[in-house]
């Protein structure tokens, strides 16, 4: 264990499972043996397509899914079966949808609130308050909306409440779940300055899940590349940008719009075959084999080990 590791999973696996009939049970395999660290004060960013086990990893980390095999770190102590409240406070999440994931009936004092209560964090009425307008202010709301109630704010404003619920109690690792795919276009950048300004800060240590390379591409230090339970690469955001090594990400890379032109013209599309196959019922061998330009025999039979096939660029294909 490296002491400049802020979370660690090791072969973290998810599986739900499905009633079939009577006492017969299927499983979607949502993730499946992955591994990886994120260092204190870093971005990770993590792309993938929809249904690719984004969110159930976010969330098995903070263990808001209890996962199903192997082992998460906090700081180098393993947290997989430990009591959650201590480190529920050190490690938090911003979520997609953020009308969603607001209740309705408490006013926005009380959502910011709510997390300072259960750490017990203020004892009179007075810090408390102050502090809750103190973080609505930081995100960019006015300290007087905290009487207020949820739907009388834009999206951009409700995502502010999000992060300001997820500030509260001055944690050190924060979930960003695809935290502006569901906002307008025109504020989207506010809120990535926005939350890039608190991590430099407040020196936060940030997942940070989109399913766009374009959007984690200049916020993250480093990334990992999401296949249906999967992470089949990661690296140094410039690396994995420059010289992607797995088929799958040189496929994600080439979707990437371009704004030159020549450039867009000259650089070939690489169009994938066929649906992304089931989690319920997952390729043999490599799970992307079904769909790899390059895929052999070896491919279909055997997983590829995930190997560190050059300083700080992982990746698992049997064809590197
Ligand atoms: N609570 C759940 N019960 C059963 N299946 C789930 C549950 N949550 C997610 N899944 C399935 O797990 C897979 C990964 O989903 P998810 O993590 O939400 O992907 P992403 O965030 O990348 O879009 C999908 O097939 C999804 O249907
Ligand atoms: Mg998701």
């Amino acid at each position: 264990m490296n002491d400049s590791y802020l979370i660690q999973v090791e072969n973290l696996r998810k599986y739900f499972p499905i009633k079939m009939g009577f006492m017969k049970y299927n499983y979607v395999q949502a993730v499946e043996d992955v591994n990886f660290f994120i260092r204190k004060g870093e971005t990770l960013g993590l792309v993938g397509e929809s249904g690719c086990g984004k969110t159930t990893l976010g969330r098995a980390i903070l263990r808001l899914h209890e996962p199903t095999s192997g082992k998460i770190f906090y700081e180098g102590k393993e947290i997989t079966h430990v009591k959650m409240l201590p480190y529920r406070r050190k490690m938090q999440i911003i979520f997609q949808d953020p009308s969603a994931s607001l209740d309705p009936r408490m006013t926005v004092g009380e959502i910011v609130g709510e997390a300072m209560d259960i750490h017990k964090l203020y004892n009179s009425k007075k810090d408390r308050l102050d502090k809750i307008q103190q973080l609505l202010t930081q995100v960019g709301l006015n300290s007087e909306h905290s009487n207020r109630y949820p739907h009388e704010f834009s999206g951009g404003q409700q995502q502010r409440i999000g992060i300001a619920r997820a500030l509260a109690v001055e944690p050190q690792f924060i979930v960003c779940d695809e935290p502006i795919s569901a906002l307008d276009v025109s504020i989207q950048s506010q809120i990535v300055n926005m939350l890039e300004d608190m991590q430099n800060e407040l020196n936060l240590t940030y997942l940070f899940i989109a399913h766009d390379l374009s959007v984690v591409k200049h916020i993250s230090n480093r990334i990992g590349v999401m296949y249906l339970g999967n992470i089949v690469e990661l690296g140094k955001s410039y690396e994995l940008n420059k010289n992607p090594l797995h088929p799958y990400t040189k496929t994600l890379l080439s979707a990437v719009p371009v704004p030159d032109p020549i450039k867009s013209r000259s650089r070939k599309r690489i169009i994938l075959e066929g649906d992304i196959p089931s989690p319920m019922n997952p390729p043999s061998g490599c799970r992307f084999h079904t769909r790899c330009p390059y895929a052999v025999q070896r491919c279909r039979e055997e997983v590829p080990e995930w190997r560190e096939m050059a300083p700080d660029h992982f990746a698992a294909c049997h064809i590197i």
